[in-house]
């Protein structure tokens, strides 16, 4: 039973039967949450380690089951201090499970958005950096690149020093998903994080974790859901509020929300808005890379003035979805700055049509892979 230890030090995720986990879970007694992918259960190894094991749904289908162990393989050997640790599996008939490293102060949102704040500015501020390390390790580190599909509060978890680590990385290109997380197309991703890409018939890259990465940002800064009707009808979305403050040069003003904030802090809200505000532009590849979130989100890269994220919004009416004509309106509208920091892998600005530039063959048909549309 204890060859495990000694696998996860070797750092190759520890194959358990559902017999160990059932010994680990004590019977699977202790419910720590469930989501999308399934149920997590708080567990204890012989050594006093504490783990939370991922049950997921959906666990009989073969296919599945295949490519979750032919995943797994490489998924735990993804380190980086702000990534949740993998330390093993179990596939068996009809169970699926993951066993993850514990994380005592459990996910974000429960911090973000309860009444009293309990994380200072500065922690917050902390928070997002070590987030967009955690992606940006993800995007531009790993031999392959993994793309994450749900960034939000709920999947940043935090440690008994509340260092921020990323949970579920990997889990959308293994698991269908249930309906709580569908969007209007069925794609993937949550409502509310996921970029305008996932829910189109248009290519995914990794600039939809980017987008996503900006809603979090939002909420983090204004230390609210970023969808909120019961303040004034102006800040009910508080993305656009923040634009709207900004493109009538009064930034500050929607700074107000956050509570606790000092003076001093205000210059790094600001800065913290502008990236918000780049990271959620409607075209994936005026989307900065995490990289170059971080290095601005620590003040270490310049900021260049952001552009209407929402113009596609304005141009519909709020709330329609996109279509190809808008896209080429918007995309017209804003073709005119490319970052330095930004990649032109996705869209074709002189032809208007979407190719994927990227060389490698398994992300190519990864990131080419289309939402299925969904009539419901
Ligand atoms: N490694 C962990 N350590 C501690 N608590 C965890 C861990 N993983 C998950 N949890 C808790 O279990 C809850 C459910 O997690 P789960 O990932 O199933 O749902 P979710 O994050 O809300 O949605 P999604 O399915 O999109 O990830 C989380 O809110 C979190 O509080
Ligand atoms: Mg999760």
């Amino acid at each position: 039973m204890d060859k495990f230890l000694n696998d996860i030090e070797k750092d190759k995720p520890f194959r358990f039967t559902t017999q160990q986990l059932r010994i680990v879970t004590d019977n699977f007694s202790y419910l720590l949450g469930s989501g999308g992918f399934g149920s997590v259960y708080k567990g204890v190894f012989s050594d006093g380690t504490i783990v939370a094991v991922k049950v997921l749904f959906r666990s009989s289908d073969k296919g599945i089951q295949q490519q979750f162990i032919a995943e797994i393989g490489t998924l735990g050997k993804v380190h980086h201090f702000n990534l949740v640790r993998l330390f093993g599996f179990c596939v068996e008939k009809n169970f699926i499970a993951i066993v993850y490293e514990y994380m005592g102060n459990g996910s974000l949102d429960k911090y973000l958005f309860k009444q009293v704040k309990t994380l200072g500015f500065e922690k917050l501020h902390e928070i997002a950096v070590g987030t967009a390390r955690g992606i940006a390790y993800l995007h531009e580190e790993c031999q392959q690149r993994i793309i994450h599909y749900d960034i939000k509060p709920a999947n940043i978890l935090l440690d008994m020093n509340f260092n921020p680590k990323v949970a579920d990385f990997g889990l959308a290109k293994l698991c269908n998903r249930d309906n709580t997380h569908i969007s209007m197309t069925g794609g993937r991703g949550t409502p509310g994080y996921a970029a305008p890409e996932l829910w189109m018939p248009f290519p995914v890259t990794h600039k939809c974790d980017v987008y996503s990465f900006g809603m979090l940002l939002f909420e983090i800064i204004g230390g609210r859901r970023n969808v909120d009707t019961n303040v004034p009808e102006s800040q009910e979305w508080f993305p656009m509020w923040v634009w709207k403050n900004f493109d009538g040069g009064e930034l500050q003003e929607s700074t107000l929300v956050c509570e606790l904030l000092e003076e001093e802090h205000k210059v790094m809200v600001e800065r913290m808005m502008k990236v918000a505000l780049w990271c959620v532009q409607y075209r994936p590849e005026s989307r900065p890379m995490m990289s170059a979130v971080v290095k601005m989100l620590e003040g270490n890269e310049e900021i260049p003035q952001p552009l209407n994220p929402f113009q596609y919004l304005m141009d519909n009416g709020f709330g329609a979805l996109p279509h190809q004509d808008s896209l080429n309106t918007t995309r017209n509208g804003t073709s005119a700055t490319t970052s330095s920091y930004c990649d032109s892998s996705v869209i074709d600005v002189e032809s208007n049509n979407i190719v994927t530039a990227d060389t490698d063959p398994v992300q190519r048909e990864y990131e080419a892979e289309l939402p299925s549309v969904r009539t419901e």
